[in-house]
C-alpha cells in the first residue's frame, strides 16, 4: 500500500510517500522557522498562509521525486491534530480533498501517533511493548505503549513541555526561536559544572514533569551575571546553556529510568523534536544499559516534523482496515490515549 502522508500541525510543511512493501519513496520538508524567528515563535495566522503556498508544491515535489503519479498513491495521511488550527485545517482540507478526487481512502492522523511511530522508519526499528518518552515543543509525555492505539499515560508535564522550556531558555540567552538546538551548540562549549540547576520533581517518586522553575532559575542566573552596564560574558552564556540543557536532560533521564523500572519493559523509544538532542541520547544510552535495556530513536530529521512520520503512522491504520469519512478533521486538542486500537 503507497500512502501520501501530510503534515501542517504546526510552523514545518512536511509531505512523504511511504510504501509498505518498499519503504519510504520520498519525503519533502519545507520549515518556516526563519519567518517565525523574527517574531521570537510561532505566529499562527502566518503559518497558516505558508502552508497554504507549499503544501501543493511539496506534494508535486514528492511526486516527481518518486517518480510515480497521483494515480500511483492508495491512499491519504493528514495530521488531523493536535496543532494550530488554522495549520491543521491546510493539511487536513487538502488532504481530504485530494483523496476525494482520487477516489482513495483517507485517514486522520494523531501527530504524537505519527513522533510515536517515527523510529519505526529506521534500520532497526523497536518491537512492541516499549516505554515511550515523548518530548515535542508542545508535549512531555512518558506512554507505557502495547501496540498502535494501545497508549497508557505514565506521566506527563504538569507546565511547559520539555521543548518550550528549551525555547524559552534560549529567547533568555538572547539565542533564536527554535531554541532548542541553538541551546544544544552553545552547550558545547559550555562547562557544564559551573552552574547547578535543579532537577525539578525528581526528589519524589512518580514519573510526572514540571520545567517552568528552571525558567525562572535560568531567569534569575542570567540576571545575576550581567555587569553593571547590563552585559554579560559569552562563555557565561555559554555555562548557562550546558546547567540548563544538563538539568533539563538529566530530569527526562531520571524519569526514563524510573519508567523502564516500573514496567519491566527492555526498550525506551524517544520521539518529537526534543529527542533529536546529542546530549539526551549519550545520557539515555548510558542509563538504558545499567537496566539492560535498549534506546530507539529517528534520525535527526524525522525527530521534528515531518510526513514520512504521518504517511507511516496512517498506512500502520489503514492496513488494518481503518480509514476516516468525509469529515474535514482538525482538532487542536486530541488526547492521544483516545485513539482505536488496531
Ligand atoms: O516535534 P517538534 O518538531 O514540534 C512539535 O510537535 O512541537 O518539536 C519542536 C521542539 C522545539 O521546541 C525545539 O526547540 C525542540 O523541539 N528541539 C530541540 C532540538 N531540536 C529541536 N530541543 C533540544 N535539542 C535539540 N537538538
Ligand atoms: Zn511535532
Amino acid at each position: 500500500m503507497r500512502v501520501l502522508g501530510i503534515e501542517t500541525s504546526c510552523d514545518e510543511t512536511g509531505v512523504a510517500l511511504y510504501d509498505s512493501e518498499q519503504g519510504l519513496l520520498a519525503d519533502a520538508l519545507y520549515s518556516q522557522v526563519e519567518m517565525h524567528a523574527e517574531y521570537g515563535g510561532v505566529v499562527p495566522e502566518l503559518a497558516s498562509r505558508d502552508h497554504v503556498r507549499k503544501l501543493i508544491p511539496l506534494i508535486r515535489e514528492v511526486m516527481a521525486d518518486a517518480g510515480l503519479a497521483l494515480s500511483d498513491i492508495d491512499a491519504i495521511a493528514y495530521t488531523a491534530g493536535p496543532g494550530l488550527i488554522g495549520a491543521l485545517m491546510v493539511g487536513a482540507s487538502t488532504g481530504r480533498a485530494l483523496a476525494l478526487s482520487l477516489g482513495i481512502p483517507a485517514i486522520a492522523v494523531h501527530h504524537m501517533e505519527g513522533h510515536l511511530l517515527a523510529p519505526m522508519l529506521e534500520e532497526t526499528p523497536p518491537a512492541f511493548p516499549f516505554v515511550a518518552l515523548l518530548v515535542s515543543g508542545g508535549h512531555t509525555q512518558l506512554v507505557k505503549v502495547e501496540g498502535i492505539g494501545r497508549y497508557s499515560l505514565l506521566g506527563e508535564s504538569l507546565d511547559d513541555a520539555a521543548g518550550e522550556a528549551f525555547d524559552k531558555a534560549a529567547k533568555m540567552l538572547g539565542l533564536d526561536y527554535p531554541g532548542g538546538p541553538l541551546i544544544a551548540k552553545l552547550a558545547q562549549k559550555g562547562d557544564r559544572s559551573r552552574f547547578t540547576f535543579p532537577r525539578p520533581m525528581t526528589d519524589r517518586p512518580g514519573l510526572d514533569f514540571s520545567f517552568s522553575g528552571l525558567k525562572t532559575f535560568t531567569l534569575n542566573t542570567v540576571s545575576d551575571q550581567r555587569d553593571a552596564q547590563g552585559n554579560i560574558d559569552p562563555q557565561t552564556l555559554a555555562d548557562i546553556a550546558a546547567a540548563f540543557e544538563e538539568a533539563v536532560v538529566d530530569t527526562l533521564a531520571i524519569k526514563c529510568r524510573r519508567a523502564i523500572q516500573q514496567t519491566s519493559y527492555r526498550q525506551l523509544v524517544i520521539a518529537g523534536g526534543v529527542s533529536a538532542n546529542a546530549r539526551l541520547r549519550e545520557k539515555l544510552a548510558a542509563v538504558m544499559q545499567k537496566e539492560r535495556a535498549k534506546l530507539f530513536y529517528a534520525r535527526p530529521r524525522f525527530c521534528t516534523d515531518n510526513g514520512a512520520m504521518i504517511a507511516f503512522a496512517g498506512c500502520q491504520r489503514l492496513l488494518a482496515g481503518q480509514q476516516s469519512d468525509l469529515t474535514i478533521l482538525a482538532r487542536p486538542r486530541w488526547p492521544m490515549d483516545t485513539l482505536p486500537a488496531i
